[in-house]
């Protein structure tokens, strides 16, 4: 048995626009363990967001296999691999991506529809998650009236609304001044104590620092340590 949670067996992608295509990864073998802090590092332009997508079942690889807790991603159908996503991933990405209409709160429950969370449940447990990222006080706010190191907060509860085994996060501190990135790690590293796998997408050096794994990105492939 491998207590990998994630694993990717050679992935290659290209991305194919009108004439041009783009090798974005070429054979990349990596693996994420269970309960592990680590963060894919690299350059600009060389491949991070891209393996983070396929690793977290948003697009699907040229070739190779992505394993998620031992499911083969590339034997899901679109619906089955959403439910897969739903239930064991959550996402938090640069700039936030909360719905301006809605509150705080709201933003958090949006998760919570299309899964199994009954509707009168939502509520309660939509406010046990903004507790949890310290802001109890903010169910109520919209978006716009809340900090970027506040709206990331809400956007991490809302990855947490679904009680996923994995946070995939795409540069979650990349739109914030030093002391709301604090703030922000303070968080994951509660929630990686609490037994969460949190995996970072970052070219912070500060950050990379925190992690326990570093896995190296470098030209669509990855650098050995
Ligand atoms: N949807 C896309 N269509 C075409 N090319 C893309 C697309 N997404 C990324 N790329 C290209 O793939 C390469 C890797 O991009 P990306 O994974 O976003 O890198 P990083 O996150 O490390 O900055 C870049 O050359 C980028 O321009
Ligand atoms: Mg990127």
């Amino acid at each position: 048995m491998n207590s990998a949670l994630i694993r990717t067996e050679n992935v290659a992608k290209v991305y194919e626009s009108g004439d041009i295509s783009t090798a974005a990864l070429r054979g990349v073998t990596m693996e994420i363990a269970k309960g592990s802090f680590t963060c894919i590092v690299g350059p600009s332009g060389h491949g991070k967001s891209t393996l983070m997508h396929l690793i977290g079942g948003l697009d699907r690889p040229t070739a190779g296999s992505v394993y998620v807790d031992g499911t083969d991603l590339c034997c899901l159908d679109n619906r089955s691999l959403a439910r897969l996503r739903g239930g064991k991933i959550g996402f938090v990405f640069q700039f936030f991506n909360l719905l301006p209409g809605l509150t705080a709160k709201e933003n958090v429950e949006t998760s919570m529809m299309l899964s199994g969370v009954p509707e009168k449940e939502q509520a309660a447990r939509s406010r046990e998650l903004l507790a949890l990222v310290g802001l109890a006080d903010k169910a109520d706010s919209k978006p716009s009236q809340l900090s970027g190191g506040q709206q990331q907060r809400v956007a991490i509860a809302r990855a947490l609304a679904n009680d996923p085994d994995i946070l995939l996060m795409d540069e979650p501190t990349g739109n914030l001044d030093s002391a709301a990135e604090k703030e922000v790690m303070e968080i994951l590293h509660a929630l990686h104590r609490h037994g969460k796998t949190i995996v970072i997408v970052t070219h912070n050096n500060d950050i990379a620092g925190q992690a326990e794994h570093i896995i190296q990105v470098k030209d669509g492939q990855i650098l050995l340590p």
